[in-house]
């Protein structure tokens, strides 16, 4: 899939950006919905072929919907439910290339095709999920992966 990078030169370097600026976030302030906000938009504003962003908490035995960009969506969901209840159950990465062929999706915007969810691991447990959503079939791969496994660190050390 062809992705324009703006001014870089791969997904390494575009992820190095994001990590950079959301430590600056982070510094920023200690509130927590203030962080979270201002990642979902900085998720929104630079990766390509997104059209929702945002995070699911884990609150008293499921997940929360939190600060996000995009259409409305779930407000809550069960572990093990969904995308983001198993990324958070199987506390894995979860890639699915073709939303419309996963049985265990929860759809939000029938225009999304593809997701990535991401756990966000504290020392003490898992703090919630990180949630992106595409148009576009196979958007996620490995890179993405890394890129925003990284990302997840840099919340769970403001979080935990
Ligand atoms: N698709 C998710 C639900 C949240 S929306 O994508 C914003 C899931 O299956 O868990």
């Amino acid at each position: 899939m062809d992705v324009e990078y703006r001014q870089f030169e791969n997904k390494r370097e575009l992820y190095g950006y994001i990590c950079n600026m959301a430590e600056k976030i982070t510094a920023e302030t200690s509130d927590t919905v203030a962080v979270l906000s201002n990642i979902s938009a900085l998720l929104m504003l630079e990766l390509a072929d997104v059209n929702w962003s945002g995070f699911y908490i884990d609150r008293d035995g499921r997940l929360v919907l939190g600060p996000f960009q995009g259409k409305p969506a779930v407000a809550e969901i069960a572990y093990g439910k969904g995308v983001c209840g198993t990324a958070y159950s199987m506390n894995e990465t979860r890639i699915v290339e073709n939303v419309h062929k996963c049985e265990n999706h929860i759809a939000c915007d029938f225009s999304t095709s593809s997701e990535i969810v991401v756990p966000i691991r504290t020392g003490s447990g898992i703090y919630g999920v990180i949630d992106i959503d595409s148009p576009v079939v196979s958007r996620f791969d490995e890179e993405d992966r890394e890129g925003l496994e990284k990302l997840a660190c840099i919340i769970a050390d403001k979080v935990r």
